[in-house]
């Protein structure tokens, strides 16, 4: 018998969860509010599956067929938690809602079952604090899309234990994502504050006139992302030099040097009015009308470069 997972929520995030899941031959039980989305789930992963089955991209051994046989799905949800060993919220982030939901969920689990958030940005102790299961309680946060972007970051709330981050560790590692464990509480977690100092500089250099706004891009996606694809800037630091210790003596006075120059105050503003110049830039590459096919360009290639790096991985 294979242990039950419980997603609560069946929108973009909860089917992807839905999937990884399942991939590993876990039953999935999914709960939604609305029964038209529940359908519309249900139709899309049954599709979603397949195609990936055709295009090569599907995860697990076991066919799409089966796969898809083992995520089920509920209006009741009491159903959907009863005997999981672990939960997976993604509900839409606002905070009422995800206090609402986890004092829904703390009423029904109990036991060991292990409960986490999907959530971008708001820490769990702003819904959790009073709830009973709440040491088992923490945000397991995917990258869009989560089937093809392993990271998940496990960002625990005061009182959450350890065990429950181990288990969620475990679990993630298990269905091949990839956790990185917060040891505390941290607005923006760890990527969209690495991803927020990136944007800042490209838009600096965009408001200074120094690069068109595809140039800015080609910077990452031909420079830094082949190179941060594999090992991350520490690690590029280590190997770039004898060690990290040989590069800082080597480049840290220039790397200083350089952000005294260039570095403006932060945080930066997005503001509207360089946002329009850019976008006024892409409506020649992508207009807004174009942007649901270029989301699937950029999807299809993500799926690839998954598939690349766990061929690679498998040599
Ligand atoms: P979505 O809007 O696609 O799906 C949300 C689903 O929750 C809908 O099917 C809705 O019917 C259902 N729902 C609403 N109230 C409910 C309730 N009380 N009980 C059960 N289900 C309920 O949202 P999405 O994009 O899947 O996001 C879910 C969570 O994942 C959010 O916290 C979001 O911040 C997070 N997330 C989203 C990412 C993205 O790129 N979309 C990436 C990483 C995390």
């Amino acid at each position: 018998m294979s242990e039950k997972i419980a997603i609560v929520g069946s929108g973009l995030i909860g089917q992807n969860w839905s999937m990884i899941f399942a991939a590993q031959g876990y039953k999935v039980h999914v709960f939604d509010v609305d029964p038209g989305q529940l359908t519309r789930a249900e139709q899309n992963i049954s599709r979603t599956l397949t195609q990936y089955e055709e295009e090569g991209f599907l995860r697990g051994d076991s066919p799409a067929a089966e796969q898809t046989k083992l995520v089920t799905f509920t209006s009741s949800l009491q159903e959907c938690l009863t005997e999981a060993i672990y939960v997976q919220e993604c509900v839409p982030e606002n905070l009422d809602l995800k206090r609402k939901v986890f004092a829904q969920i703390d009423q029904i689990v109990s036991g060991e079952t292990v409960v986490a958030s999907s959530s971008s940005c708001l820490p769990a102790s702003s819904f959790t604090e009073g709830l009973k299961n709440r040491e088992r309680m923490l945000v397991a946060h995917p990258i869009n899309p989560p089937y093809f972007v392993p990271l998940v970051e496990l960002v625990p709330a005061p009182w959450t234990k350890q065990e429950a981050l181990t288990m969620a560790r475990e679990l993630m590692e298990k269905v091949g994502q990839s956790p990185v464990t917060l040891r505390r509480e941290s607005l923006g977690f760890a990527l969209n504050r690495i991803q927020y100092a990136a944007i800042n500089e490209c838009w600096n250099m965009y408001q200074s006139g120094l690069l068109s706004a595809e140039d800015i891009d080609k910077v990452c996606y031909d420079g830094l992302g082949p190179r941060y694809a594999f090992i991350g800037p520490l690690q590029t630091m280590h190997l770039n030099a004898d060690g990290i210790v040989d590069y800082c003596k080597r480049y840290a006075d220039g790397a200083y040097n350089v952000q005294k120059e260039t570095f403006k105050p932060i945080p930066v503003q997005y503001d509207v009015e360089t946002a329009e110049k850019i976008q006024a830039e892409y409506n020649a590459s992508i207009p807004l009308d174009k942007i649901p096919d270029k989301r699937k360009w950029r999807d299809t290639r993500l799926a690839n470069l998954a598939k690349m790096k766990k061929q690679l991985e498998d040599k």
